[in-house]
C-alpha cells in the first residue's frame, strides 16, 4: 500500500503539462472535444493526425493563445487554464509557430536578443544604466551560446532573410531558449525542411531535451520525427484517438486499425 503511494507520487512528478477534458468549439465545430494530454518532463511528446484534427487548436489552447470552452490545462500542478500568453510563458512554456517569422530586417543576433524581453526593460533599469549594460552583455554572451549550439554563430550579423528556411526553423528554437523555458512546443518545427537539415533539427531538439527540457511538438513528417518520440498522441476530428508511451507501444499505435483508417480517409 506505502509502495502504491509511492510510485504514485514519483509517477506525479514527471508529469510537467497536463490538458483535463480540454474542449473548445468553433461555431459548432469541436475543434478539441475532451482532449487528456500529459507531456512529462524530459520527454518529446508528438501530437499527429490528419489535416484538421485539432492539433494546432490544442496547442493554441496550451499556450495560451485561444481560449478553451472547458476543461483544464495544468502545468506543473498549477491552473493555467486561459491565462494570457505572457503569463504562460513567464511560467516557462514557450512556443514556436507553423510559419515562422523573425523580424526579417534584423540581424540573426538582434532576433535573438529580442526575445529576452526584460532587456533594459522599465525605468528603474533605465536609471541604473551600468546594470542595463551589463545585463546587455550578459545577454550578448548568451545569445551567441544558443547561436553557437544551433550552428548560427557564422551567420550573426546576417539579416534573418538571408536564412533558409530550415536555418529560420533553429533561429526559432535559439529564440525560445533565450527565455530559460522549461516545455517548448513547436507547430511544425521541420515543415519545408529537406532530410539533411531536419534531423539536423531533431538532434538538437534531443540534446536539449537531454539536458532536461521538454518538447510537444505536432508534426506531419513521420518518416523523420518518429525515432525521435518518447510520446505519442493520435488526434481526429478534436479527440485524441490513440496514445502510447516507448517504443514497443508506439508501434502498437501506428498499426492501430483506427490510426491507420483516419489517415486513409484524410
Ligand atoms: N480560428 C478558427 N475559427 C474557426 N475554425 C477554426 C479555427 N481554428 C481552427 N478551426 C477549425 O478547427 C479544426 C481543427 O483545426 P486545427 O488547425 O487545430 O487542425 P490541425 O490538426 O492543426 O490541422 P493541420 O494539420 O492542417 O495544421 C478545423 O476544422 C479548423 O477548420
Ligand atoms: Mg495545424
Amino acid at each position: 500500500m506505502i509502495q502504491g503511494i509511492i510510485i504514485y507520487y514519483f509517477g506525479d512528478a514527471m508529469v510537467l503539462l497536463e490538458t483535463k477534458n480540454l474542449s473548445k468549439s468553433f461555431d459548432g465545430l469541436k475543434a478539441l472535444d475532451n482532449v487528456n494530454i500529459n507531456v512529462e518532463k524530459s520527454k518529446l511528446t508528438l501530437i499527429m493526425g490528419p489535416n484538421g484534427s485539432g492539433k494546432s487548436t490544442l496547442i493554441n489552447a496550451v499556450s495560451g493563445f485561444l481560449k478553451v470552452d472547458s476543461g483544464k490545462v495544468l502545468f506543473e500542478d498549477k491552473d493555467i487554464t486561459n491565462k494570457e500568453p505572457n503569463e504562460i510563458y513567464d511560467y516557462g512554456i514557450v512556443r514556436t509557430f507553423q510559419n515562422p517569422e523573425p523580424l526579417k530586417s534584423m540581424t540573426v543576433l538582434e532576433n535573438i536578443l529580442i526575445s529576452e524581453r526584460h532587456i533594459g526593460e522599465g525605468v528603474i533599469n533605465a536609471l541604473f544604466h551600468s546594470k542595463w549594460i551589463k545585463k546587455e552583455e550578459e545577454m550578448v554572451e548568451k545569445a551567441f551560446k544558443i547561436l553557437e549550439f544551433l550552428k548560427l554563430d557564422h551567420r550573426w550579423d546576417h539579416t534573418s532573410k538571408s536564412l533558409s528556411g530550415g536555418q529560420m526553423k533553429l533561429l526559432e528554437i535559439g529564440r525560445a531558449l533565450m527565455t530559460n523555458p522549461k516545455l517548448i512546443i513547436m507547430d511544425e518545427p521541420i515543415a519545408g525542411v529537406a532530410p539533411g537539415l531536419a534531423h539536423d533539427i531533431f538532434s538538437h531538439v534531443i540534446e536539449l531535451k537531454n539536458k532536461g527540457l521538454s518538447f510537444l511538438i505536432v508534426e506531419h513528417r513521420l518518416d523523420i520525427v518518429l525515432k525521435y518520440v518518447d510520446n505519442l498522441y493520435v488526434m481526429f476530428n478534436g479527440s485524441v484517438i490513440a496514445h502510447g508511451e516507448g517504443s514497443r507501444e508506439i508501434e502498437r499505435v501506428l498499426n492501430d486499425p483506427k490510426v491507420i483508417e483516419v489517415y486513409i480517409g484524410d
